[in-house]
């Protein structure tokens, strides 16, 4: 089997990151979330894996994540080039797609478990058009919502609904056979003017094809905005983080709980609380970092307490008595003003948020 990761579209959600780069290269514990997807598809055996990418960001995700050979499969690339819907994304890919049976991962949807029974289900059922992956959310609004029957078949399904049906929300995953492109060429575009998946599932429904479902079990994050962003960090840190310590940690610094030092990082008079990662090449001086806090590549941090935050590669906090609850994307510094005590002294880009305390 095939699968194909979603990983084009606008990222508006998550500006100002987004203007820089891809919602889906977001660090999650210092690693993309494009490659916690990756890693799920390969762990369910499969090793042809396409990619959707999109004219602005398509670039930066083919560099980082390569032809696969670093998992041992076998990446190519599609462009899609406007983010015309998860449908029309399919079509981009149809002629690598067309001859069997794929799973679809969007590039930004995290999973606490593996998809690798359901992969191997659908593979020998081949009665089944469709399979999807639901889970109850205490806001279906804001996702395509199924109804199912007894058995798990689907009946119904619609996207963002104002009045849900149910509080199934469909996770971002999802197995079809080639019937899809039938489907696919039978709708049109929703309000949004978007080529709606969503919508050619239920084209198949209606025209009397089987589309079963599964329910996730694990936690589910949808990292689409801030908050989210940290809640994926704090779990992704809460559940697989391991200690393992390849820097320099010197004699006056402290580390307590799960806390990772990659190679090159170097803790200097510094307090580290797990779960917390340090990444690689970062220098802190006289710092107290975590928990729950992911401190990306050559970050330097010196006389500060950071806690509950991701902090990207190349950030530089200096004298800050206390950051939390915070997200820098890549080469920002937080440092006092050197004019009045009283003043804020800011130079950010747009869409940027700037919480004060009083
Ligand atoms: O997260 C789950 C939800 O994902 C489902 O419940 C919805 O039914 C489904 O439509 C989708 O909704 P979103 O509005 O969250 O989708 P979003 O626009 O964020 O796109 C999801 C991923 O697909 C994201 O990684 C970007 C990529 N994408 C998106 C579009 C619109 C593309 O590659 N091409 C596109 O044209």
């Amino acid at each position: 089997m095939k699968a194909l990761v979603l990983s084009g579209g606008a990222g508006t959600r998550l500006r100002p990151l987004t203007y820089t780069g891809a919602k889906q290269l977001v660090p999650v514990a210092n690693k993309p979330i494009l490659f916690y997807v990756i890693e799920n598809i390969v762990a369910a055996g499969i090793r042809d894996i396409g990619i959707v990418i999109a004219p602005e960001t398509g670039k930066e995700v083919k560099d980082r994540v390569g032809d696969g050979s670093r998992w041992g499969v076998d990446i190519n690339y599609f462009l899609q080039e406007k983010p015309l819907g998860l449908a029309h994304a399919v079509l981009v890919a149809k002629d690598y797609l067309e001859e069997g049976p794929f799973l679809m991962y969007l590039g930004d949807n995290l999973i606490g478990s593996r998809v690798t029974t359901e992969v191997k289900e659908f593979a020998n059922r081949e009665d089944l058009a469709a399979s999807i992956f639901l889970k109850q959310v205490p806001n279906p609004k804001s996702f395509g919502v199924a109804v199912i029957d007894e058995d798990g078949r689907v009946i119904d399904l619609v996207e963002k609904p104002e009045v849900p049906p149910s509080d199934l929300a469909l996770v971002g995953i999802y197995l079809f056979r080639p019937v899809i492109f039938d489907a696919i060429a039978n709708i049109k575009p929703s309000k949004r003017g978007e080529l709606e998946i969503t919508d050619a599932i239920s084209w198949l429904i209606k025209n009397g094809y089987n589309v079963q479902s599964h329910r996730v079990e694990s936690w589910w994050l949808d990292t689409g905005k801030k908050d989210d962003l940290l809640l994926a960090n704090d779990t992704v840190m809460d559940e697989w983080l391991q200690t393992d310590i390849r820097g320099v940690v010197d004699s006056g610094s402290r580390i307590t709980g799960r806390v990772v030092v990659e190679e090159g990082a170097h803790l200097e008079q510094s307090v580290v609380r797990g779960p917390a990662i340090i990444g690689a090449g970062s220098h802190l001086v006289k710092a107290t970092i975590g928990p729950f806090t992911a401190i990306g590549p050559d970050v330097r941090i010196e006389q500060s307490t950071v806690e509950h935050c991701v902090i990207m590669e190349g950030c530089v906090i200096q004298n800050i008595p206390r950051l939390e609850h915070s997200v820098l994307g890549r080469r920002v510094h937080v440092r006092p003003t050197p004019r009045n005590q009283e003043s804020l002294c800011l130079m950010v880009g747009d869409d940027c948020v700037v919480e004060i305390g009083r």
